[in-house]
């Protein structure tokens, strides 16, 4: 017997077809003889309607079905009456594959609260804003790769293990093959790493930029998608220690260009969702009433706004409004002040360009004013920053002047210096933390949700 979803029946079945379904009971009930069946598969939203009447022998079997039960079962595809589903499934033959204890079974038909979801983190997939959030992330997921590869970017793959701290703001988690209860000390007494598995001190990579960057410098247009990691110990609705980044990078492009990109990659995945994620999108809509349909699609189609940092900083300064911390020039935007200037001043996406030198990475291209350089930050509303891109610096006496003002050893960035020697050329790029994209669209407010596995300081499971 060939094995078919749910998604597909409902697509594809005829009324009057036998089918055989497998999934999992989410909810039972009984009405004048008849006994009611909700199944879901993961495959789709809605879940499929089993009919089970008092002259079948499949009735019998219903009484140990209870919500959480794996199931099998047979029976004939029918229009359904019932508003909401096409197909409804008048089962002959039942089969129990695996039972569900009612008094144990932690899911119960009735709205549990998300942290109680996130203690049952093996469970909550079942539920329906899990399985929602799971199908909408696969979409995009997907999605970002049709998008670069239709316009022919080089999907490469950057290392997880790497020797370089791409920020340079020390939120590293170190890998290690050494002893930890006696690990080789040099003469200072630190940790001697050059005894370590690698001979060098390893980390879990935060970005896959400059390797990213080295590809671009070959292939021309490239992306990478895949986990980074962030030892910082921020506790915010926001952060992961362990989250996925697209990252594309541009060789003979400028701010501009990188610019261009961020806005028709973020309208296309906003497209790409109402596409094919009607279902899970409408129910989030519904039941988490952050955002309606209708502002995701006005999002893809009108034009970001665009200001400068500077700007940025008059604005909130004349605003008026109190805030926790301070507003000046040299001062980096707070995520209240990113929330003000999308939620307040503009209503919709930011694009703020132009930075102080101080507060961004080394590799950020200076500005003729010496005193900025070419970054952007892409803000959105209730979400803050979700990307944060620059040009990047291809001048060599420029890259090494900034390196040496941000303490970055040169030796271990030859390679990176070398790019800038033979054959620099102007290049841009970007990251995009594809879980705060993923928190926008379906509207959860804790990054935690839209996981299948957070990993936050303190905390770890599976
Ligand atoms: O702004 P960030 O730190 O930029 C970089 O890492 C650059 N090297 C990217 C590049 O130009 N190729 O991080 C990029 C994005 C942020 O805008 C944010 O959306 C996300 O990554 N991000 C996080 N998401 C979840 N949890 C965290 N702890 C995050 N830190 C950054
Ligand atoms: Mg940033």
């Amino acid at each position: 017997m060939k094995k078919i979803n749910i998604k597909r029946l409902i697509e594809q079945g005829k009324s009057g077809q036998q089918v055989t379904v497998y999934g999992w009971v989410k909810s039972k009930r009984d009405s004048k003889g008849i006994v009611f069946i909700a199944v879901g598969d993961g495959s789709t939203f809605e879940p499929l309607q089993l009919i089970f009447t008092e002259d079948s022998i499949a009735f019998q079997a219903t009484a140990e079905c209870h919500t959480g039960a794996a199931i099998q079962a047979s029976g004939t595809l029918q229009d359904s009456p019932g508003k909401g589903q096409k197909f409804e499934v008048s089962v002959k033959e039942l089969l129990i594959l695996g039972k569900a204890d009612p008094d144990k079974y932690p899911l119960q038909k009735k709205r549990h609260s998300l942290e109680y979801l996130r203690e049952i983190g093996h469970l909550r997939p079942r539920t329906n804003t899990f399985g929602a959030v799971l199908r909408v992330r696969n979409i995009l997921s997907a999605a970002v790769h049709d998008f670069f590869q239709s316009r022919d970017f080089i999907w490469v793959h950057t290392p997880v293990i790497t020797a370089s701290d791409c920020e340079g703001a020390g939120d590293l988690f170190t890998v290690t093959g050494l002893n930890m209860d006696k690990p080789p000390r040099d003469s200072d007494g630190n940790i001697d790493f050059s005894k370590d598995f690698f001979g060098k001190h390893s980390y879990l990579t935060v970005s896959g930029q400059l390797e990213a960057e080295f590809l671009a410098m070959s292939m021309g247009n490239v992306y990478t998608f895949g986990p980074t990691f962030r030892a910082e110990n921020s506790n915010t609705s926001r952060h992961l220690s362990e989250f996925w980044m697209i990252e594309p990078e541009m060789a003979f492009a400028d701010l501009d260009d990188d610019i261009t990109l961020a806005q028709d990659f973020i309208q296309f995945l906003c497209t790409r969702v109402l596409e094919k994620a009607g279902d899970d999108i409408a129910f989030f809509e519904k039941f988490y009433k952050v955002m309606t349909i209708d502002q995701l699609k006005r999002i893809s189609e009108s034009p970001f706004t665009r200001i400068s940092y500077t700007e940025a900083i008059k604005l909130l300064q004349d605003s008026g409004s109190k805030f926790e911390f301070p507003v000046n020039w040299g001062l980096d935007l707070q995520s209240e002040h990113e929330r003000y200037l999308t939620e307040q001043v503009f209503k919709g996406p930011v694009i703020v360009t132009d930075y102080p030198k101080d507060i961004k990475a080394f590799y950020m291209k200076l500005n003729q004013d010496q005193t900025t350089v070419a970054a952007m930050d892409v803000l959105l509303p209730g979400i803050g920053e979700i990307i944060g891109g620059s040009q990047r610096e291809d001048n060599l006496d420029v890259l090494t002047s900034r390196m040496a003002a941000a303490k970055i050893p040169q030796e271990e960035m030859q390679w990176y210096l070398d790019l800038r020697r033979f054959g620099s050329a102007p290049h841009a790029g970007f990251g995009l933390g594809f879980e705060r994209l993923v928190q926008y669209i379906t509207g959860m407010s804790n990054i935690r949700d839209v996981i299948p596995c957070p990993r936050t300081p303190g905390t770890i499971r599976f």
